[in-house]
Parts: C-alpha cells; structure tokens; sequence
C-alpha cells in the first residue's frame, strides 16, 4: 500500500490526537534540524515510540484492545495465556524462582497465567513486570488489583531489569517487534540507509543517509557486499537493538527460560528477494498500514522479527536455543485443544473454538506468529516445543 493510499483508508485524528502528534511532529523537527537534517529511522522510530511524555508507548493513547490500536493474542483469548501458563509451570517446577513479564500490555495475560498457576499449585515467588508504557502499567494495575490478594501480593513492577539474575521464566509477547529498527534500500547495485528527512511542508519523508559502519557490517554479513540476490529497489528494516536487548536479558537469567513470542520469520525467509517492501507495519484504529510519517505518536509502529538475529543474540548472551515453533504448534502442544474441549457446555466450547482458530489458522495467527524459547541451565526438552523443530531454518 502507498502512502497517500494509507492515508485516505485510516480515520481521522480526533482535535486531540491531531495536537498530540502536531507536538511529536515538532519534537522531531527540532532535532532533525540539530542533526543536520537527516535521523536513522532507528532513532524517528525511537522519538515517535518512546520520547518521553510524547512517543506512542510513552504517551497517554488507548493502545491495546477493543477501542484501541490493534488486538494481541492474550487479548483474542484468554487460552493463549493458560497454554503460555502450561509451559511456565514446567519451567518452575524445575527451577522454582519467579515470572518477569516485559511489556505486559493490558495485565491480561499476567491475571490469567496467575490464575491458571494457583489452580496447578505451581505459583511462582514473584511475577513481576517491566512496563514502559504510564498508561498500560495504569491499566495493568487495574487489573491485576482485582486479583484475590494472595496472587495480587505476587505482583510487583519494576523501573529496570533485575540487578540479581533470577530463576524461572522471562516473557516477551509482542515486544520485540516494538524494538526501533533501522532500514535500507538497495539502489544502483548498493545497500544504502534509509533515514528519515524533511519534506516539502515541514512532513517527514524517507531519505538515503550517509554511509554507516555498523549497517553496512551487517548487511554484507547478511546479502554480500555488492548485495546478491537483492532486486533493485528492495527495502527492509535490521534490528542491530535485537541481540543486544537478548544479551541484557539473558544476563538478567541465572537458570530457565526466556519465551519471546511474536511475529517473525527466519532470515532467509525474512529477506527473501520477494519480499520487496520489507516488514515495516503502523497500526492505527485496528488498522495496518505502511506509512510511519503519519499520526506521529498517535500510532503504533512495528517490524517482524529476524528470529535467526535473535538466535545470534543467544550466543551472544550464551543462552542455548531451545525450541523455535510456529504459535500454533506451540499452543497446540501446551493442550489448546483439550482446554477447548474442557469447556463447561456446548456454548462456551464453541466460543474457545472460534477463539482458537484465530489463534492457531495458517491465515490468522498460527502461522506469521513463532515462540522461541531461549534457555540457561535447563536441559530438559520443553513441553511447548514437541510438536515441531524449527531451528534448522535459523
Ligand atoms: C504490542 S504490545 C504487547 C503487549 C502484551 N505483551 C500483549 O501481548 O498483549 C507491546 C508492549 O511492550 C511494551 N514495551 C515496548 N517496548 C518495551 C521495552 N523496551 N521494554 C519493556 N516493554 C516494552 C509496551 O508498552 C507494550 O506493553
């Protein structure tokens, strides 16, 4: 989709969304101009995300949910919890020790492995949660106040990670595809940086920058240097925040698991020649678009994820590469179908299957979506990975 066709399909900005991003769209103008006129994308990304008071995860907008931006997995249903829940409680059995939920959105997910814990006798010491986002954190603590007090006491937010690493389970659902990104574009047989400039209107466009050492390394590690197999024109997004993201969490992790789960492909797939345009995504009023220079702090802004750059992180961070599955082979090993099938009646059994199939078709979630569980310590085969080995197409 085109810009101009991007912005003709989405709703118009409500007078205080319109000031909101009229002050981002300042924000970032000032410091376009302390730069000389040209930002990485990684750092537009980063402005119109998490500037403080400002960026779309720092700000106040109804992000998540029904009313909001776009809907997550443990917003579809609440099964995707429980199976994530399954999966945790075999971890802590062998390891005991605490939950660290990064990025928990609306609390939802938390409540429900919480709940589905107690019920299994198999509660972690703590479940705690590092949030950037004011306004979830605010909507976190709603929720999760209303939980009986003996799992509420469980619950604690934290402003950083952990100094002590500790044993147990990291969570990530959906947070790495908020990572800034940086991108490029292959023109005249070259990968070049494609960065962000001023327009004619004092609108953000996307530019080619200066040659950078750090994207150039990695490009050539990835395509070749000149690029092979890359069509003219071909433009897609790097995360160089990725691996080093998994190395501060790996060393947040004595012994266990961290579970990062999102949408995402391996590299080859994720680079493959086809796919032109990259995975760069905005999200407005449960819409996707392409266009990232609109609704400045009033969208959110994503990229897929190279999950065999996070398989890289793990060596970095000397974590182990325990399962890499599709969602709907990894919820369907965690017992998706007979949480289904428990269902009280026929009614509420045939709401969980509608329910499920959004999260386990090819064509919905089961398939664009992956977990990846990276382990320290821990040998024992996990139970979420049984029913399909991807790793080999890392
Ligand atoms: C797409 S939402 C997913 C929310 C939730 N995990 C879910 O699946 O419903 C991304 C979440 O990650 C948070 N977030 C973004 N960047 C983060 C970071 N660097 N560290 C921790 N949380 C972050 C956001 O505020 C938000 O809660």
């Amino acid at each position: 989709m085109n810009p101009p066709a991007a912005r003709s399909m989405l709703p118009a900005l409500t007078p205080d969304e319109q000031r909101h991003s009229e002050a981002v769209a300042a924000l970032i103008r000032t410091e376009l101009a302390a730069a000389g006129g040209w930002l990485t994308f990684e750092r537009f990304m980063e402005l119109a995300l998490y500037a403080p008071g400002l960026g779309y995860y720092s700000a106040g907008s109804w992000k998540l949910g029904g009313g909001g931006d776009f809907v997550t997995a443990p917003e579809v249903s609440d099964l995707f919890s429980r199976c994530v829940a399954a999966q945790c409680a075999e971890v802590l059995g062998a390891t005991g020790g605490e939950i660290l939920e990064l990025g928990a959105g609306t609390g939802r997910m938390a409540a429900v492995i919480l709940t589905a814990l107690d019920r299994e006798g198999a509660l972690p010491e703590r479940y705690a949660i590092l949030e950037v986002s004011g306004e979830l954190a605010a909507r976190q603590r709603t929720r999760l106040d209303a939980l009986p007090p003996r799992l509420r006491a469980r619950v604690a937010w934290l402003e950083r990670l952990p100094q002590a690493p500790l044993r147990g389970v990291i969570l990530a659902n959906e947070v790495a595809d908020a990572l800034p990104v940086r991108r490029f574009t292959v023109s005249g047989g070259a990968v070049h940086e494609l960065g962000v400039a001023l327009a004619e209107g004092g609108t953000l466009k996307a530019a080619p920058g200066p040659p950078d050492a750090a994207l150039a390394k990695v490009c050539a590690g990835m395509f070749g240097a000149p690029p092979r197999n890359l069509p003219e024109g071909y433009t897609s997004e790097v995360s160089l925040r990725l691996s080093p993201w998994i190395v501060s969490l790996g060393a947040c992790l004595e012994r266990g698991a961290l579970l990062l789960l999102d949408y995402g492909l391996p590299r080859a797939h994720y680079y493959h020649p086809q796919r032109i345009a990259g995975t760069l995504r905005c999200h407005f009023h449960q819409r996707a678009h392409d266009d990232p220079f609109i609704n400045l702090g009033v969208q959110d802004i994503t990229a897929w994820v190279d999950f065999t750059r996070a398989a890289e992180g793990a060596t970095v961070a000397g974590l182990e590469v325990a399962g890499f599955a599709t969602q709907a082979a990894f919820l369907l090993a965690l017992g998706l179908e007979r949480q289904v099938a428990a269902a009280a009646d026929a009614v509420s059994r045939a709401r969980l299957a509608g329910e499920a199939r959004r999260l386990i078709m090819p064509e919905e979630m089961g398939e664009a979506f992956k977990a990846m569980a990276l382990t320290r310590g821990y040998e024992a085969p996990l139970l979420g990975f049984t029913l399909q080995d991807l790793r080999r197409q890392l």
